[in-house]
């Protein structure tokens, strides 16, 4: 189990942030994976005439390790190249490379417990929008403690419908986990802003398509229901929780129209940051018995029994070298010999 700290440290650009993990006394935040080499955070950085920064011209994942073991690690790599591909970015390891440099990312933090954050640019070209100016992407990877939700998981969140819809599959796939967050932002703003924890949104057609960073479930008597995957992204939580009830429920990638959501007997929402989260109210309505329902319980123990006990195991001996550079060789110097692609903007 991780120990839990009140520590602040500071992040890159000096705010601080809050340590959850277990680095219990750790004052500096893990170095970042720059374009092949690690860099203290305070000093990672890339040009501000990255695309990704002009125009949220890039892709990333979000990926959580427990107890010292990364989850589902191999289908956060294929989605990250499948949205790499999807606007014609290079990524520029093969999927092992991208692998082994999340693990050491992770083994360097000396965290047991956090958040990994695998991200890749268009790279620095000129003001135009034309990635053809930029031609070389930029790959980094963060690490840092995570404490999503908090005590809201036990509590069950509050959730308002936010006025702003997802953006249509055909103006923009919602499987492509994009640096382009604004929509989802806006949503979380509103949310905040009217005193919720989060929001959902509707697609055009009225229906719910996914919450700002969440999928969405609701359950009634035997039916589990979900939003298809041309609303909402695919989320890997919500394909393991779907296969986990399959059988026992009659799961449905079907409409979730709203307002009759709000006669579910349980709604939660999934995904990698947040977990399983209880939904107890919409809009002033309460959800089932305004309570995290049976069922909702059911799955958050599973997955955190899942989340803990199964994932690909973080190769905490790191050879010499300091935090910067590339080290030396051991369980990671295959990622140096591959590592030769050292792009700076
Ligand atoms: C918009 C959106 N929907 C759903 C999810 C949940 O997906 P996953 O379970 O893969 O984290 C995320 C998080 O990645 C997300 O950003």
């Amino acid at each position: 189990m991780a120990t839990m700290a009140t520590t602040r440290w500071a992040g890159s650009s000096g705010e601080s942030l809050r340590l959850t993990g277990s680095r219990e006394g750790a004052l500096e935040a893990p170095p970042v994976y720059v374009n092949g080499a690690f860099v203290p955070a305070a000093r990672a950085g890339i040009s501000v005439f990255d695309h990704g920064l002009l125009y949220g011209d890039g892709v990333f994942e979000g990926i959580r390790f427990f107890e010292g073991r990364i989850f589902e690690l191999e289908a956060h790599v294929e989605r990250f190249f499948r949205s790499a591909e999807a606007i014609g970015l290079e990524v520029p390891l093969p999927p092992a490379g991208v692998r082994d440099a999340i693990l050491e990312t992770a083994a360097r933090s000396g965290l047991r417990e956090g958040y990994l954050r695998p991200l890749l640019t268009r790279g620095s070209g000129d003001l135009g929008l034309d990635p053809r100016k930029a031609r070389h992407p930029n790959f980094l990877i963060l690490c840092a403690p995570l404490d999503a939700f908090g005590e809201a998981a036990e509590r069950g969140v509050r959730l308002v419908v936010s006025r702003w819809r997802r953006t249509p599959r055909a103006s923009l796939d919602p499987n492509i986990k994009s640096l382009n967050y604004l929509n989802n932002i806006l949503a979380k703003v509103e949310a905040s802003g009217r005193g919720a924890d989060d929001a959902l949104l509707l697609d055009l057609a009225g229906n719910v398509a996914e919450a700002s960073g969440e999928n969405v479930f609701a359950v009634r008597g035997r039916e589990v229901r979900t939003p298809p995957t041309d609303v909402c992204l695919r989320g890997i939580t919500r394909d393991r929780v779907l296969r986990y009830l399959s059988g026992r429920y009659r799961t449905l990638e079907a409409e979730l129209p709203w307002p009759e959501i709000l006669d579910s007997d349980e709604i939660f929402l999934t995904g990698t940051g947040a977990g399983i989260l209880p939904v107890v109210e919409i809009e002033g309505h309460r959800i089932g018995s305004g309570r995290p329902g049976p069922l909702t319980r059911e799955v958050q123990a599973w997955y955190r029994e899942l989340t803990h006990r199964s994932g690909t195991p973080i190769p905490y001996r790191i050879p010499s070298g300091g935090p910067e550079g590339s080290g030396g060789g051991g369980p990671n110097g295959e990622i140096r010999r591959k590592r030769n692609h050292r792009i700076r903007s």
